[in-house]
């Protein structure tokens, strides 16, 4: 029978060495939490129960985690193995569980799965991920016997100088016999440089009683480095982007030039779809095949089709259809619903709006809290007023409508299908199906006025250097 898998996820370290006010794990590797990376590891792997140990703000760790995670509040931090104490209570004796610090992103759910393979094949008490890194520096060694096995993990500060040529370094995961850690936990003592309570040091123990302490060697070192610094944040960045961008090259995006090209792991690109310098993907994004995405372009949480293009604009969780172009420097804020064919042009703003397959709205317009039908077509300048200074209320536009340059829409407000509102209207009153609404002050000439205004006449003309 397959034994119950549990998951400890290592998080209550503050931000100290990063100069961050929020905690750690918190800080962000291609615009997502390391946390949430290492979460999603664990669920990759197969875990399903995970114990997240946060140190003084659980609550602010808790959106960055899925809600089934479990809480465990470690209220001093006194090390690793302290950490995994305030856990204790939680830890089955007859599962194995995996322990994994929240600084350590890029942590693979093939090698979480092969160590636990490893694991149950050597019947060990504890199985470290480990990987052999070129600069082991600030890594706890890990220090092997004649025959292979493990014997110790040594942290830097309490390593030798020879000790510190070993190459080979604790990735900081593990696999353990539940029964094992529940029992060593309690055994653990701080002395050592550092005054904490190491896990690392379940390993001697797990050795001392005659236990076997077994060791996978992660085929890619990346996978095994923590970030405790910014400078070692912008490693991982580095690592994970490479990894994100060849794997969309790989699957025939069209990236001819990476400069600040920022794309998160969770978003899907379809093939020929060309993405431009300065353009960052975050979230669950998803663009279809033959777009061009930039330059200088945003998307957060937004769909896009197939065959847009996004010019130096800002969508966030939004939709767009297929054949539709924005841009250039428009925004969809939150809500915004874009169909086919639709052409959003410059200095567009939509909130909350969606608009029906071939509209076009082509300049400097705000369209807030409104539906608007299919085979529309917006002047220059038109703007819904949405917010009386209290509430905020919808606009319903139909099909087929024209409206007119500098339109005022103040909602509530309909505008049937197939009407018309004249250049310069401001729209307080549904206007039927059909019809046309003009709405402003009638015209009126005063001839000869200017010939009365000789002061004005003698000065500057307008336009005239001002
Ligand atoms: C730790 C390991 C080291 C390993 C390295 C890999 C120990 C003693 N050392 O060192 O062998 O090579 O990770 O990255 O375990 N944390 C708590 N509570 C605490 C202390 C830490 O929750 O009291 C959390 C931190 O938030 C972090 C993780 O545990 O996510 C690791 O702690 P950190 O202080 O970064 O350990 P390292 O010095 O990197
Ligand atoms: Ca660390």
């Amino acid at each position: 029978m397959e034994r119950r898998r549990q998951a400890v996820i290592l998080a209550a370290g503050d931000g100290k060495r990063m100069k961050s006010d929020q905690p750690k794990v918190l800080c962000q590797v291609l615009g997502r939490p390391m946390l949430t990376w290492v979460e999603e590891a664990c669920r990759q792997a197969g875990i399903q129960e995970i114990i997240v140990v946060a140190g003084d703000r659980p609550e602010l760790l808790r959106p960055a985690v899925s809600e089934s995670c479990r809480f465990v509040q470690q209220r001093q931090r006194l090390g690793t193995g302290h950490a995994v104490l305030a856990a204790r209570e939680l830890l089955d004796p007859a599962a194995d569980v995996a322990v994994v610090c929240g600084d350590a992103p890029l942590l693979r759910p093939e090698d979480l799965k092969s160590a636990h393979a490893r694991h149950q094949q050597e019947q060990n008490a504890v199985t470290l991920l480990c990987a052999r890194l070129e600069d082991p520096t600030g890594y706890g060694r890990v220090v092997r016997r004649a025959d292979g096995g493990v014997d110790a993990i040594v942290e830097e500060r309490d390593a030798s100088a020879s000790q510190r040529q070993i190459q080979e370094v604790n990735s900081g995961a593990y696999w353990f016999s539940g029964a094992f850690l529940r029992d060593a936990l309690p055994q653990l003592t701080a002395q050592n440089a550092q005054g904490e309570y190491y896990l690392t040091d379940t390993v001697a123990l797990a050795v001392g009683a005659g236990l076997r302490a077994g060791a996978y060697l992660c085929p890619q070192p990346d996978a095994a480095l923590g970030a405790n610094s910014r400078r070692q944040l912008q490693q991982l960045n580095g690592i994970a982007r490479r990894q994100v961008l060849d794997r969309h090259l790989e699957n025939g995006v069209d990236i001819p030039l990476e400069d600040g090209i920022l794309i998160g792991p969770q978003v899907r690109i379809g093939p020929d779809t060309q993405i431009l310098p300065g353009t960052i993907l975050e979230g669950e994004t998803s663009i279809g095949p033959g777009c061009v995405i930039g330059p200088n372009s945003m998307l957060k949480n937004t769909t896009v089709g197939a065959f847009c293009q996004i010019k130096a604009s800002w969508l966030t969780d939004s939709t767009v259809g297929d054949h539709t172009t924005i841009g250039p420097f428009s925004q969809l804020r939150p809500g915004s619903h874009v169909g086919d064919h639709v052409k959003i042009g410059d200095f567009v703003e939509l909130k909350n709006t969606s608009l029906g397959d071939h509209t076009s709205v082509a300049h400097l317009t705000y369209l807030g809290d409104s539906q608007v039908g299919e085979w529309c077509n917006f002047g220059c300048g038109v703007v819904v007023a949405n917010y009386d200074g209290n509430h905020k209320y919808r606009t319903v536009v139909g099909d087929r409508v024209f409206v007119g340059c500098n339109t005022n829409l103040v909602p509530p407000v309909t505008l049937g299908d197939g009407s018309y509102t004249a250049a310069g209207t401001t729209v307080d009153q549904d206007v039927p199906a059909g019809a046309l609404a003009i709405g402003r002050v009638r015209q009126e000439n005063k001839p000869g006025w200017a010939d009365e205004h000789v002061a004005f006449k003698k000065g500057p003309q307008p336009g005239n250097g001002r």
